[in-house]
C-alpha cells in the first residue's frame, strides 16, 4: 500500500544540526539505492553530503553511468531535467526543492526560439544553414529542439569543441541562451567580434537587419547569468594593482571584458583543479562565492589566497534554495518508500533532448 508522502511543513523549522543528522542516517538506510550529485555551487552544509560532486558536464556524464535507483540532484532544475533524459527509464531523478531554477536558461523558451527560427527563415534557410546550439542551461524542450533541427547541447567546458562541431556542418550557429559563453568560444576559434550579433528575443527580427544576419556566423540570444554579470573588469584592474604577480581566473558566463582581462578562463571544474594544481599563490575567481569560499579554505594549507572578484556577496540564490531541511525531507521520504519532486521529462521530449545530448558527449 502507497503512504502518504511525509509533508516538508514538518522540516521546514527543523534546526541545521537536527537536519544534518536526519540527512546521514536517511543516507545510511538507502546505501546504493540513493546517489547525491552535487554541484560545485551547492552551499556547503549540503555539498558535505555529496557522493559526487562536479560541473554539468562531468555530473551528466556520471548521471549516464550510475547504478542507483534515485539520483538526488542537489544543483538546479536543468541539472535533474539531463539527469533523467539520460538516465535509464527506471531510475528516478530528484530536485530536492523545484524552485532551485536558474534564471538564466529562463531567458530562452520553446515559443520564443521557435519564433526565432521562423524569423530567420525570412532571410536563409535555418535548416540548412544555421546550427542551433544550446547551452546546457536551458529546459528540456530546447534541448529537444535541437536534437530536431540538427542542433547540440554544450556546457562551458566543452563549448569551443562544439562550435567546431556546429561549424563543420552548417555555416552559422545560433547559440542561446548565454550569449557570453557564446562569444567566448566564438572569440577563442577567431570569429571576430563584429561576426557575431546579438539576437534580442522581445524585437521583430531580433532587432537585426537582414544583412546583419546574412554576415554573421554566431547569432547570441540576449541571455546572461545575474551571478557572472556582477563582476567587472575593475575589480580586476584593482587586484592586478595591488598583486602584480596574483593570478585572475574566470568562468566564460562573465562578460567578454572580463574573460578577456583574465588569465585563465574555465567551467567549474576547471576553475577548482587549476587554482590546486597551478604553482601560483595569490588568485581572484571571477565565479560564485560558494565555490570561492570552499576554494579558499581547500587550498590555504598550500600557502595560497583565493579570493572573491565581486564586492558584494553574489551567490547562486536558486541553487542555494535546496538546504539541508528540504534534502532531509526528501531522502525521508525515500526511506519511507515515496517519491516526492520528481523531474521527468515527457518521452517524446525526452528522446529528442537525448540525441542532442549524445551528439555532445560523443564530440566532447
Ligand atoms: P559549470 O558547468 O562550469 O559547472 O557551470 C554551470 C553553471 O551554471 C555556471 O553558472
Ligand atoms: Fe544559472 Fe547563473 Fe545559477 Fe549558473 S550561477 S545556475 S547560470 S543562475
Amino acid at each position: 500500500m502507497q503512504v502518504a508522502p511525509i509533508a516538508f511543513d514538518q522540516f521546514n523549522a527543523l534546526a541545521d544540526q537536527d537536519a544534518q543528522a536526519r540527512i546521514e542516517a536517511a543516507k545510511a538506510r538507502l546505501g546504493k539505492r540513493a546517489v547525491l550529485l552535487c554541484h560545485h555551487y551547492q552551499r556547503a552544509d549540503v555539498y558535505r553530503h555529496a557522493d559526487i560532486t562536479g560541473d554539468s558536464l562531468k555530473l551528466s556524464r556520471l548521471a549516464s553511468q550510475t547504478e542507483a535507483e534515485y539520483i538526488v540532484f542537489c544543483g538546479v532544475h536543468f541539472m535533474a531535467e539531463v539527469a533523467d533524459i539520460l538516465s535509464r527509464p527506471e531510475q528516478i531523478s530528484i530536485l530536492p526543492d523545484m524552485a532551485a531554477g536558474c534564471s538564466m536558461a529562463d531567458m530562452a523558451s520553446r515559443a520564443k526560439v521557435e519564433r526565432c527560427w521562423r524569423e530567420l527563415a525570412e532571410v536563409l534557410d535555418p535548416d540548412e544553414k544555421v546550427t542551433p546550439v544550446t547551452y546546457i542551461n536551458s529546459a528540456a524542450d530546447l534541448k529537444a529542439f535541437c536534437g530536431e533541427h540538427g542542433g547540440i547541447v554544450c556546457t562551458s567546458s566543452n563549448a569551443p569543441k562544439i562550435l567546431q562541431w556546429s561549424f563543420a556542418r552548417r555555416e552559422k550557429v545560433l547559440f542561446f541562451p548565454d550569449q557570453h559563453l557564446g562569444r567566448w568560444s566564438g572569440h577563442k576559434m577567431g570569429i571576430p567580434l563584429d561576426e557575431m550579433v546579438i539576437w534580442n528575443p522581445d524585437l521583430e527580427m531580433g532587432g537585426l537587419t537582414p544583412e546583419q544576419i546574412r554576415r554573421a556566423k554566431i547569432i547570441l540570444w540576449h541571455g546572461y547569468c545575474s551571478v557572472h554579470q556582477m563582476f567587472q573588469k575593475s575589480q580586476i584592474d584593482r587586484f592586478r594593482a595591488q598583486w602584480p604577480d596574483g593570478k585572475v581566473i574566470s568562468h566564460p558566463e562573465c562578460s567578454f571584458e572580463v574573460c578577456a582581462a583574465s588569465d585563465y578562463i574555465g567551467s567549474t571544474e576547471t576553475i577548482l583543479r587549476t587554482v590546486h594544481d597551478e604553482p601560483h599563490t595569490r588568485w581572484i575567481v571571477g565565479t560564485e562565492l560558494n565555490l570561492v569560499d570552499r576554494l579558499a579554505e581547500e587550498v590555504k594549507p598550500q600557502g595560497k589566497t583565493v579570493q572573491f572578484m565581486a564586492g558584494t556577496v553574489c551567490m547562486c540564490s536558486t541553487m542555494q534554495r535546496i538546504d539541508p531541511q528540504h534534502l532531509a525531507w526528501t531522502l525521508e521520504n525515500l526511506v519511507a518508500g515515496n517519491v516526492v519532486n520528481r523531474i521527468s521529462v515527457p518521452a517524446h521530449e525526452a528522446g529528442l533532448a537525448r540525441i542532442a545530448l549524445e551528439r555532445m558527449l560523443d564530440a566532447s
